[in-house]
């Protein structure tokens, strides 16, 4: 058994004073403490927990959080961000947390428009990004970045048995999650700064693994294959469809290796 994250280490090694450091045992969803402690008026927190049972997924699905197997982390901001630059929060972060798993695991981690996490071509994590809106301002009210990654080793479910995969396993290093949060954490401290100048679009583009591939492009209300082609300044996905351009901003796209 790994050690379980420890709040003061966890304390010492961040580069911001948080006004709420929650490490949990068990939860429902890492994501839905974070918007509570919101509503009563806290404005910074980083939300552990050691399982989820209720993990949730970009377009309802659920996210696998088995005890002690992985990183399940919220981290609650109130960043000054137009709406405009809302869809680049999950890009940056999938950046910082790929450059996080890199640094502690050497295992070579790639990025899946929009908020997937890939290493040999399996999907190590997600990111679900949630926010309010202030409708005078056209700013965000708060933003709270939901973090999965797989760390160590485990026996999949069924459903996601041929797709999922863990740090361990592609690198055979045992990470320290404690550790591995902390890089994370000080990573997405460079946000607000981050979306406005796009710098970060340049390594998000490079980590992609979909850009000159053919892949399948599900919307709410169509489902056709194109070539990703790129990824523009407003986070949309840039796809060639029969020679005409198109911008994907929601929907899901699959790749086959
Ligand atoms: C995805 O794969 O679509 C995104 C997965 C995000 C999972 C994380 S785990 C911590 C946080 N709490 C949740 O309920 N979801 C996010």
């Amino acid at each position: 058994m790994q050690p379980k994250t420890s709040k003061l280490n966890l304390q010492n090694l961040i580069n911001y004073p948080f006004e709420k450091i929650l490490v949990l045992s068990k939860t429902t969803s890492t994501n839905a403490v974070a918007k509570e402690l919101f509503n009563n008026g806290v404005k910074s927190a980083v939300v552990v927990s050691e399982s989820q049972t209720a993990g949730k997924g970009r377009l309802n699905r659920t996210f696998f959080s088995p005890k002690g197997k992985g990183v399940y982390l919220s981290v609650l901001l109130c960043p000054s961000i137009s709406i405009l630059n809302a869809p680049l929060i999950t890009g940056f972060c999938g950046v910082q947390v790929a450059n996080a798993i890199e640094k502690l695991s050497g295992a070579k981690t790639f990025l899946k428009w929009v908020n997937d996490l890939f290493i040999n071509g399996k999907k190590v994590g997600g990111i679900l990004t949630e926010s309010g809106i202030n409708a005078s301002t056209k700013t965000l009210d708060y933003v709270i970045v939901g973090i999965g990654v797989n760390v160590y080793d485990c026996n999949y479910p069924e459903f996601i048995k041929d797709i999922a995969t863990n740090i361990e396993k592609e690198s055979g290093v045992k990470v320290d999650k404690t550790r591995l949060i902390a890089e994370i954490i000080n990573g997405l401290l460079g946000l607000e700064s981050a979306v406005e100048s796009k710098d970060f679009l340049a390594e998000y583009k490079e980590r992609q693994i979909i850009l000159n591939k053919q892949v399948k492009v599900v919307l709410s209300n169509e489902e056709f294959y194109a070539t990703a082609v790129d990824v523009d300044e407003s986070g949309a996905l840039i796809v060639i469809k029969d020679g005409v351009k198109r911008s994907v901003t929601v929907g899901d796209v699959s790749v086959r290796f």
